[in-house]
Formats: structure tokens, sequence, C-alpha cells
């Protein structure tokens, strides 16, 4: 795919139209290692020329350093690009592992503004709540961020790792563009509920993670041994110790199913996220994260690729067997408030 453009999907009833498949910014300044910010430029910009238009970062990806990072890109193709970020996460430079979230008014609003600042533009296309409070009413929360549509800061709301009720009391406050949980082979938990209410409600859902963390390309087998000491991938139990071993098992599959399409393993990852859009008739579009841009162009071809009905069934106990969580703790994501 060096001359041809991707196909288009919308952001959900009320969202606009972007490429239907977007790119994850946050391993460009945080969680996966060492970076190269050259060749991360590189990659946004090839991303670009291939027709991805959604650009994903949050506040928390390296305390605004990805914002910041991101910046002159997108300044540079504004009127191209819809560019989304998040609130409500932030993580102590003294202490990785810990989360502190907040969705209370007068943080969202102080958040805003930090990130307007740092991205340098006059708004945000797609404002996303990280992550709940759950101190805080998310009508509350939703309420806040409808008054900063109201006031031109934002143009379309999203929402990240909310249970399918938690969606719909906030639809009742104001129209929610996207939802973006972690949905891939390895991650199906919101099949359940959350994937059935954004369709009934005309949300799109942005499956975060759709390569396993890079674990379904088959790049690394186990986190102890094959990333450095400050990759987040550490901390998720299904990537270290005896659950490293036992999940890469489960990579079998998906090896035979993209040796019949002369494909590799990620790109199989990819087809069958986007493949859900039709399986449960919603609008799917998945932010990959990659900082190189020969990985852009493979993940971008993706899209081309169709599973048969026999591949997907092949494809389909892949997640029931998945040994860890996703999370080391799984309050903070939907699943474990459903
Ligand atoms: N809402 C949330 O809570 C949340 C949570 C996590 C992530 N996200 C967002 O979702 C985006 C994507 O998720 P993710 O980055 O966690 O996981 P991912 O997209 O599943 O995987 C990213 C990993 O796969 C590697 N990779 C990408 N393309 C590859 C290819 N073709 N071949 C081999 N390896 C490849 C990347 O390495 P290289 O970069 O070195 O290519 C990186 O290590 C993030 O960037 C972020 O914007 C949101």
């Amino acid at each position: 795919m060096t001359d041809s453009t991707i196909p288009t999907a919308r952001l959900g009833d009320t969202g606009p139209e972007v490429g239907a498949q977007g790119l994850g910014c946050m391993g460009m300044s945080f969680a996966y290692g060492p970076t190269d910010a050259k060749e991360s430029r590189a990659t946004l910009e090839r991303a670009l020329e291939l027709g991805i238009t959604l650009y994903d970062t949050a506040d928390a990806y390296g305390n605004g350093e990805n914002e910041k990072f991101l910046s002159p890109f997108f300044k540079a193709h504004r009127d191209e690009v819809v560019i989304a970020t998040k609130f409500a996460l932030s993580i102590p430079p003294d202490d990785p592992t810990r989360r502190i979230i907040r969705n209370d008014p007068p943080y969202i609003r102080q958040a805003v503004e930090a990130s307007l600042k740092r991205l340098d533009v006059d708004a945000i296309d797609l404002y996303y709540m990280h992550r709940r409070d759950l101190h805080v009413p998310i009508v509350e929360s939703v309420g806040t961020m409808a008054e900063l549509v109201r006031e031109g800061k934002v143009k379309h709301l999203g929402l990240s790792e909310v249970t399918a009720a938690e969606l719909r009391a906030a639809q009742a406050v104001h129209p929610i563009a996207a939802v973006q949980s972690e949905w891939s082979l390895f991650s199906r938990d919101i099949e359940a509920k959350v994937v059935p209410a954004a369709r009934d409600l005309g949300v799109a859902l942005v499956p975060y993670s759709p390569l396993g963390r890079g674990f379904l390309t088959g790049s690394f087998t186990n986190a102890d041994t094959d990333l450095t000491a400050d990759d987040f991938r550490r901390q998720q139990p299904r990537f270290t110790g005896e659950n490293a071993a036992a999940n890469a098992a489960l990579l079998e599959p998906i090896r035979t199913v993209a040796e019949a399409h002369g494909v590799s393993l990620g790109q199989i990852a990819l087809a069958w996220v986007q493949q859900q859009a039709t399986v449960h008739d919603l609008p799917v579009i998945p932010i990959p994260g990659t900082r190189k841009p020969g990985r852009v162009e493979e993940n971008a071809a993706a899209t081309t690729i169709e599973l048969t009905k026999e591949e997907l069934e092949l494809l389909e106990p892949i997640a029931a067997q998945v040994a860890g969580d996703r999370y080391a703790d799984m309050r903070f994501s939907s699943a474990g408030r459903e």
C-alpha cells in the first residue's frame, strides 16, 4: 500500500469521517521503551499519506510530553487531522506504578486548558474521559465536558473504559462520538455489554491496543526478558512469568491464518478487529500504535484483508484462553465494574 489510501468510517452518529484506522501515538513518548523522535515524526507523516487521520494522545502520556511532541505535526496539518486527547489520569513521576484519577469539574477545566496549551490549538476534536473517578457521578463530569463543547474548546466527546450503564448515562447528557476501550483477539470483554450499547446509541468503537500491545505481532514473547526495565508491559500480568509462555502458544492459529494470506500476524490481528464492525454492526476504528514508518504501512495495509467465516472460527477460542488480566488492577477498566 503505497499509492492508495485506506477506507473511511464515521466517528459515531455525531462525529467526523476519519480514516478507518487511526494512529496510537502514546509509544512516541511513553510506556514502551526508548523512542526516536525523528523516526516517530516520519511515522506521523507516512500515516497521513496513507489516509490515517485520527491521531490518539492523552495528557497522561509522558505527563504532557506526548501532546507537546505532536503539536508541530498537528499544526502543520491542522485541517487534515482529527486530534483526540484525554483527561482524568496522572502518573506521579516518582512512582510510575501509581495512577491518580480525577473527573471533577474544576479538574476537567484545568486539564483542557493545559492540553490546549501544549497542543497549541484552538480546539480539541475529540476529548475523552480517560478513566472513571468513581467518586464523581458521570453525569456531572459529562455535563462539564458538554460545556466545553458549547464554549468551542472541544468539538466531540469520548469516553474510555466505561461500562454500558455509564455510557448510557453519559449519552443522556450529551452525544458521545466514541468509546475507546481495549479490544483485540486477546481482550474481548467489551463485546458482552459495551459494544451492544454503543451500537444502540450510535457511538463508534475505537479499539486501543488492537495488537495486544505488540504481543499479537510476535515481536516479544515475555516482557520480563524481552523488554526494558521501564517498559509498562512488565506491569501487565498477561505478558510476564508463566502467563507469557502460555499466551505465546495462543498465537498459533493467528500464524496459520497469516500464512494462508501471506501476511504478518499483526495484520491478521488488525483485520480481525476491523471485521468486528461487520460482526457487530457499528463503526470500529482501531488505533494501532507504532513509531516506525514501515510498520504504519504494514498496519494500514491490513485494512484490505478480509477473513473468511472459517478463519474467524479458528480465531474465536483464543481470547477465552488468555492467562492473566490485561491490567494488574482491573477496577479502573470497564470489565472490572460490569
Ligand atoms: N484509552 C486507554 O486507556 C489506552 C490504553 C493504551 C493505549 N491507548 C492508545 O491506543 C494506542 C494503541 O495501543 P498500544 O500502543 O497500547 O498497543 P498496540 O497498538 O496493540 O501495540 C503497540 C505495540 O506494537 C508494536 N507494533 C506496532 N505495529 C507493529 C508491527 N506492524 N509489527 C510489529 N510490532 C508492531 C509497537 O512497537 P513500535 O512502536 O516500536 O512499532 C508497540 O510496541 C496507544 O498508542 C494509545 O494512543 C489507550
